[in-house]
This record gives structure tokens, sequence and C-alpha cells, in this order.
């Protein structure tokens, strides 16, 4: 096996390391093309949510491709309007559904602190963690994890956890790098992951980007990928379009020296400011 490939959950699970991005992939043939065009091109890990509403597409390309389930990694997201037991229980049996499978790799829950329950987070999470827990067990996640967590939101969950998160999956592109977040990740044996690692595209036309990118003989996109990837964060790029899905999987031929590293970690950042996941309003 390739180990660049993969990284390894605490769990021990393999997870492919990169991801097809899905947010504002279109539920129909935009998204079910992007994820047969990512799965033919070498692709094994999608990444989905409840909230996108694409997961029914996801599954179809899934499932009408001719590569075995057990090689592709899915991950989806409890929505936001979700919590509690039961009601995590409900949604993940639908999402199951949609997505056409009998488990899921990996659900993580997609925001610590949503508006509808702001006055009761920390229990609100608890529940639904519990929920994560057992099915779990059961078999129906393979792994189990969280998004948009802040040191102080995983301290919460863990004081009723007995499965800690494998994963947080977070906004980091070159620029924008919570540091905080991800040295405490790194003591907990948590996998950093990174939304949003081309800066939504916003970083194409930067001049240490674009300089560096015709060094490698690569893309400004590939150039950020192979950065993350050295980083130890597993980028999950987002594209509907052909050329691009194909392109942002061509990063495992070269890699970047540290004098590089650190230039394209300096880039400005293409965010107006920080995530606050305590202050969303959805
Ligand atoms: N957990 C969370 O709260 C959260 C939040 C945001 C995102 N995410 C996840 O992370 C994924 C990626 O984040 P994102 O969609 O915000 O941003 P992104 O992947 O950084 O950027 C996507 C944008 O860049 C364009 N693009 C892709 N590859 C390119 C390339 N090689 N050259 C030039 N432009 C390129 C895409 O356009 P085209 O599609 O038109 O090609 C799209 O407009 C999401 O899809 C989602 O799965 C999670």
């Amino acid at each position: 096996m390739n180990q660049e490939l993969y990284f390894t959950l605490s769990n021990k699970v393999s997870i492919p390391s990169i991801a097809l991005g899905t947010w504002l992939s279109e539920n129909g043939p935009v998204a079910t093309n992007a994820v047969t065009d990512a799965l033919n091109v070498g692709y094994r890990h999608i990444d989905t949510a409840m909230m996108y509403g694409n997961e029914e597409s996801v599954g179809t390309a899934v499932k009408q491709s001719s590569i075995p389930r057990n090689e592709i990694f899915i991950t989806t997201k409890l929505s936001n309007i979700v919590r509690g037991y039961k009601e995590t229980i409900e949604a993940i049996n639908k999402s199951l559904k949609l997505l056409q499978t009998d488990y899921i790799d990996l659900i993580l829950i997609h925001w610590p602190n949503p508006i509808m329950f702001r006055d009761n987070w920390k229990e609100a999470n608890a529940e639904s963690w519990r929920a994560f827990e057992d099915m779990y067990k059961e078999g129906k996640l393979r792994a189990i994890g969280v998004s948009n967590f802040e040191p102080h939101h995983i301290e919460a969950l863990l004081e009723t956890a007995t499965i800690a998160p494998m994963v947080n999956q977070i906004r980091i592109s070159p620029g924008d790098e919570p540091s905080e977040i991800i040295e405490y990740c790194k003591e907990k044996n948590i996998l950093v992951e990174a939304y949003s690692p081309l800066g939504k595209g916003k970083l194409m036309n930067d001049k240490v980007l674009t300089d560096l990118a015709e060094k490698y003989g690569k893309t400004v996109g590939q150039l950020i990928l192979r950065w993350h990837l050295q980083k130890g964060y597993l980028p999950l790029p987002k594209s509907v379009t052909p050329s691009r899905i194909k392109e942002n999987y061509e990063v495992f031929d070269f890699v970047i020296d540290q004098n590089d590293m650190d230039l394209i970690s300096k880039v400005e950042s293409p965010f107006d400011g920080p995530i606050i996941p305590d202050e969303i309003t959805f």
C-alpha cells in the first residue's frame, strides 16, 4: 500500500488522504458526475453532509461504480437541526438510506454550537455523541468525529464520551492555520481534516504561489494540496469540473522542500477573519 495515500485514525482505520469535497455540488447529475469522475481518477474518499442535500447523489455514484464499497470511504455530517439520542439515530438511518449503504465510514458533528441548541449545546452534543458511540459499536459507523470544534468544545464532549473523536474537520488553507486547535488535536491523536483547502479557489493568483507552482512544474491547486499533505492535514478539495477533479488528485509525485513549505504557510489569508463557531447563526 502506498503509505501516502492513507492516514491512520486512532482506532486503526485507514482513511484515504484526499477527499472530494461536495459542498454546493448540486444534488442530481452535477454531484453524481463529480463523484463518478473522482472515483475514475483515483479518489477513494468522498466528503458530504446531511446539510449539503446531496447524499443521495453521492450514494448513487458509489453504487454505480465498479469499485467495491469497502474500498471507498464516505464521510457525512450530522445536521445542525438534529441533536438528541433518538433523533440522531433516526437521522443517521436516513443518511444510510440516501447513501444506499449499510455503513458510513465516518460521521462528524458538523458544528459544535448550532443556533437551535445555543442554550444547551453541551448536553445536546453529548446525547448525539452517545448515539454515534452506539452505532459505532454496532458497526454502522466505522469512525466518529467532529467538525469546527475548538478545544473547549472537545473538552466538553470528553466529559461524558466513552470513545474520543477520531477526526476534527476545520477550515485550513495557506495563510489560515488555526494553530491552537491543530496543536490540541495532534496531542490528542485526532486527525485534522482541512476544509476549504484551496481557500475556496481565492488563492490561485497569489504571486508566491504562482512562482512556486512554476518552480515545481505544478498548478497552484496541486502545490496547495501537496502542502496540506506534508503538513499532515487531510484536504477535501471541492470541484465539479472534471479537469480540476483530476488535477487535484495528481499530488503524489513531488515533494515541496521545507523553505518553500514555510513560504506557502505565510501567504496572505484568503479569508476575511477567523471562524467563530460559537457565533454562527445556523
Ligand atoms: N465542515 C464544514 O463546516 C465545512 C465547511 C466548508 C466546506 N467543507 C467541506 O470542504 C470541501 C471543500 O471546501 P470548499 O468547497 O469551501 O472550498 P475549496 O475546496 O477550497 O474550493 C472550492 C472552489 O475552488 C474551485 N476549484 C477547485 N479546484 C480548483 C483548481 N484546481 N483550480 C482552481 N479552482 C479550483 C472550485 O470550483 P469548481 O467546483 O467550479 O471547479 C470551487 O469554486 C467542501 O466541499 C466540503 O466537503 C466543510
